[in-house]
């Protein structure tokens, strides 16, 4: 008999995001915006994480979503880089739903205007809201 092995109901991971906004630290290039995507890309499938990493030049907004353990021990390493400063949180919270901005592992968008500053201003899922109406409007791929 192996029929008490089997966990009932079943355990879901809760899935979570996050969002936040940070700018280039001073003594970084925004050349190491190149292989901060192409190693985020990779990483981020592995850990089953969704991202979108918007870049103005200056500042970068980050949302992430994927098990919570997953995108807090993420969101803490990033917190720690040192190519970028001024790590500020906007929203974290558990996401109900699908998820948000096709589920792909990161979508890299460049903004030419002054949306960050405004998005920098938003608190809690406003600013998840916000992302989502910007990233339609930006030069992204994929
Ligand atoms: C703005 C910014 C965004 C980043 N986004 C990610 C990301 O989505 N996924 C990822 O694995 N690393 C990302 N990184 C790199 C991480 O900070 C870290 O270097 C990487 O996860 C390797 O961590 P480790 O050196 O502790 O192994 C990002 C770094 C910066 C500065």
């Amino acid at each position: 008999m192996v029929a008490h092995l089997i966990e009932w109901p079943p355990v879901v991971p809760e899935r979570y995001q996050l969002i936040y906004l940070s700018r280039l630290a001073t003594e970084a290039s925004p050349s190491c915006v190149a292989e901060i995507v192409r190693s985020a890309r990779q990483r981020n499938q592995a850990l089953g994480i969704g991202s979108v990493l918007v870049f103005n030049g200056g500042h970068f907004c980050q949302y992430l979503e994927g098990e919570a353990a997953a995108v807090l021990d993420l969101a803490g390493r990033i917190r720690a880089d040192r190519r970028h400063a001024d790590f500020t949180l906007l929203h974290q919270g558990v996401l109900s739903g699908p998820p948000l901005f096709g589920g792909c592992s990161l979508v890299y968008a460049l903004c030419y205007d002054d949306s960050l500053d405004r998005l920098g201003q938003a608190r809690g899922p406003q600013a998840v809201a916000l992302l989502a109406d910007l990233l339609p409007t930006l030069d992204r791929e994929p």
